[in-house]
């Protein structure tokens, strides 16, 4: 399920912008058409403004005028696999419906794989606003 996307993931992570963490991060996602879209960590000096990898890649899919992930990529040069932040559970959850697959990874090879329902229980959605007074 995951062909190209690490490719996609490993080759935008080297664009990362990480000199307060030293932590690259790349993410790749494809979309139910087949198009992949890939985003990096932007930090910045100000360091709650600093953007995740996944955020990025969500942005490039969305101005691409895409919305439906079929599957996502990330990863990290940690010993071991780094989950999505609760914030980044969140946005995918947005355009990622609870079966879309995860696959988290390390540089050197190591891969999990966690569904976005698995990730995200009991997640805030639209559904919730229904009714709200
Ligand atoms: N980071 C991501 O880009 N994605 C994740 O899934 C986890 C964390 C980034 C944010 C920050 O630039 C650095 O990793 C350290 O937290």
């Amino acid at each position: 399920m995951a062909d190209g996307l690490r490719e996609a993931a490993l080759a935008v992570r080297e664009q990362a912008h990480a000199p307060y963490s030293a932590f690259k991060v790349g993410a790749a996602l494809r979309t139910t058409s087949g198009a992949v879209f890939a985003g990096c960590n932007v930090e910045n000096v100000a360091y709650p403004q600093g953007t995740c990898a996944e955020a990025g890649a969500i942005a490039a899919m969305v101005a691409a005028g895409e919305r439906d992930i079929a599957a996502v990529y990330v990863v990290a040069g940690s010993p071991m696999p780094v989950p999505p932040c609760g914030g980044c559970r969140q946005k995918l959850a947005e355009f990622a419906g609870p079966d879309v697959e995860v696959v988290m990874a390390t540089v050197d090879g190591v891969e999990e794989r966690m569904s976005m329902g698995a990730l995200l229980p009991g997640m805030f959605t639209a559904a919730h606003m229904d009714g709200a007074t």
